[in-house]
């Protein structure tokens, strides 16, 4: 697959089929993201591998109270906004960050990632979407999720038997599967709307007519 396809269409694919993933595939996410880079390249970063149905019996509601723990706390009132006014950008976001809570058990896989030292999180994020961006290349849909590890961290390492009296913390768990929707260009704000030059506030000396890749050109 060209490089800014891949870049322009790794979208939060939440919608999957069951069908379980090959391991190849598998082996490509995990291979992808430890060749990622990090802090001192102290590739501090260990990633599981989630498919059977019991450990995902055990996580999903887990999952479920986060989700509703986030739609009562830091999405309140935007997600209130959205539904007043009719926004369906957000609307669709509500709804299929909904469906993806509802249906924890039947994504194939969740690949969850764990860093220690890296209280900002730069040296496991580029590990994560490197796994990501390898799954879109094969056909895989992913989502990046962190309420896990907001609202429950540590029954999730509990249950996962991460020894976090090692350091160790969840920093994303990953759905992967088979996509139910079609990949598209996600819609960003401008560029020129978040860039500036030299100093803040300063506009860029070029304009950037974006999206810059776009899937008939
Ligand atoms: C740090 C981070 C945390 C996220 N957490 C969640 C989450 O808990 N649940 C979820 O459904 N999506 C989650 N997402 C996915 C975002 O909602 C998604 O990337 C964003 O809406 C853009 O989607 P798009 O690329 O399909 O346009 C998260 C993404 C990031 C980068």
């Amino acid at each position: 697959m060209d490089l800014y396809e891949a870049l322009y269409t790794t979208r939060a694919m939440r919608r999957v089929k069951p069908d379980p993933l090959p391991d190849d595939v598998v082996a490509d996410m995990l291979d992808a993201a430890v060749r990622a880079p990090s802090g001192g390249n102290n590739q501090n970063w260990r990633f599981l591998v989630v498919t059977r149905p019991e450990v995902k019996a055990e996580l999903g509601p887990l999952y479920r109270r986060s989700f509703e723990e986030l739609q009562r706390t830091v999405y309140r009132r935007s997600w209130e906004r959205a539904k007043e006014t009719g926004d369906e950008a957000a609307l669709r976001v509500m709804r299929s960050s909904a469906w993806l809570a509802e249906n924890f058990e039947q994504v194939p896989m969740w690949l969850f990632a764990f860093s220690r030292n890296d209280p900002s999180g730069a040296s496991i994020y580029p590990a994560v979407w490197n796994a990501m961006l390898a799954a879109r290349g094969r056909g895989v849909g992913t989502c990046l999720t962190t309420i896990l590890g907001i609202f429950a961290h540590d029954e999730t390492c509990e249950i996962l038997g991460v020894p976090t009296d090692r350091g160790w913390r969840l920093a994303a768990a990953v759905s992967a599967g088979y996509p139910l929707g079609r990949w598209g260009v996600a819609a960003r704000r401008p560029v020129e709307e978040v860039s500036y030059a030299d100093r803040w506030g300063e506009p860029l000396p070029f304009s950037v007519d974006g999206p810059r890749w776009r899937p008939d050109a």
